[in-house]
């Protein structure tokens, strides 16, 4: 089994997408035996909230569901259960490198399984507004994380 941790600021936004995204993609290549997904964020403002309206009316128009989602907070705990810990942008990933003390999960960035990224960083919706461009960097970052373990882990 593959552990796959998203993460971003307040949960509720776009590591949530990123969540629901990459389970509907691995759920279309029945890998959901291999692969195993989960979210949470590294700041608690809106702990035990379903993800914000901006990402829920996205996925809704795109036919994925992320009915039962709830913000959560990062917990030491996620650094041995998750193969990958991957942030959406650079301040999510000095996060996660600061309060790492073990060497089991890999932390990366999404946009670092996008060739000819136009961004490296995944801005934030909360602040852009933009929960489009959200959902096509989003998208595209998945698909290529997706490519990589399937690869790396001969998933197929
Ligand atoms: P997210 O967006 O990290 O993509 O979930 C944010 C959501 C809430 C806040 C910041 C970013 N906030 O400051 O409450």
């Amino acid at each position: 089994m593959v552990r796959v941790l998203f993460v971003c600021l307040g949960n509720i936004c776009r590591s949530p997408m990123a969540e629901a995204i990459f389970r509907d993609f691995v759920e279309r290549e029945q890998l959901e035996k291999k692969i195993q997904v989960d979210s949470c964020g590294t700041g608690d403002w809106h702990l035990g909230e379903s993800p914000h309206s901006g990402t829920r009316e996205i996925l809704e128009q795109q036919g994925i569901s992320c009915d039962g989602m709830e913000s959560r907070l990062l917990t030491a705990d996620d650094y041995e259960r998750f193969d990958y810990m991957v942030a959406m942008d650079q301040n999510n990933y000095n996060s996660l490198t600061e309060s790492n003390n073990q060497e089991k999960a890999a932390i990366v960035k999404l946009m670092e399984f996008v060739e000819d990224i136009e961004e490296e960083d995944i801005p934030d919706p909360y602040y852009t507004g933009d929960f489009d461009q959200t959902y096509r960097l989003v998208s595209e970052g998945c698909h290529g994380l997706l490519q990589f373990l399937k690869e790396k882990h001969h998933l197929d």
